[in-house]
């Protein structure tokens, strides 16, 4: 089975993953982390995410493993483990800039189709039941207001002791939305088959209820 969770910044799209992935025994298929990866991996040789001409070479020699520690899971690049490094505010806005190019985007989706000979997947991102798996089975889209997902996303970085203005959080995010639904290819878009639920005033725990009910409708229980 596909089920594919698309949607914006702090939409709560990975957390609800992970918990889905965990309770139905999914593999998590994490398709920000790939773009979050190569974006870390252009900052650290130096490359302008803006130069597609620079940045695809780079593509073929980049390795990402996702592997399973406990209930969590690692991004390792290049055999070095990136996981917290790539989840900073900076590596979002890069993995947004670098995700635009057409051919960054072609090059990256062999990779991401091949996790689904791997077994029952649960597939996040922005593009994953439109364009990765649109023969997916389950295809939900989660949206939140900006403000909500601002906060959620001030709350997440404050438990972690990191101290961030909110309405620079709000800003940030509201300019990343902008960047991922305007561009020409894989905007961030509802798949028209997509079950879209607004997460503003619903908990985790709600949110996965609802998901959950879907797989278990189409396994036939
Ligand atoms: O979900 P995330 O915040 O980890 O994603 C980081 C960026 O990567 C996001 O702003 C746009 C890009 N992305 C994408 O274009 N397509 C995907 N399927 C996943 C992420």
């Amino acid at each position: 089975m596909i089920v594919t969770i698309d949607g914006p910044a702090g939409s709560g799209k990975s957390t609800v993953a992970k918990i889905i992935a965990i309770r139905y025994n999914f593999i998590y298929l994490d398709t920000g982390a790939i773009y979050r990866s190569l974006a870390y991996l252009a900052k650290s040789l130096g490359i302008d995410v803006e130069d597609e001409e620079r940045i695809l070479p780079i593509i073929p020699g980049m390795n990402i493993d996702f592997v399973k520690v406990g209930d969590s899971q690692r991004v390792l690049l290049n055999g070095v483990d990136v996981t917290l490094e790539i989840r900073t505010e900076e590596i979002g806005m890069l993995a947004s800039k670098v995700s635009r190019h057409k051919g960054v985007r072609k090059s990256l989706l062999d990779f991401q189709r091949s996790f689904k000979e791997k077994g029952d997947i649960v597939a996040e991102g922005r593009d994953t039941g439109t364009v990765v798996f649109p023969e997916a089975d389950i295809k939900v889209f989660l949206t939140a207001s900006a403000e909500e997902r601002a906060r959620r996303r001030w709350k997440e970085l404050m438990e972690r002791g990191i101290e961030e203005d909110l309405e620079k959080i709000l800003e940030s995010i509201k300019r990343r939305d902008e960047q991922d639904s305007s561009r020409d290819i894989a905007p961030l878009i509802p798949a028209e088959d997509a079950v879209i639920i607004d997460t503003t005033n619903l908990s985790i725990e709600e949110v996965v209820e609802r998901i959950g009910k879907l797989i278990d409708g189409k396994r036939g229980l």
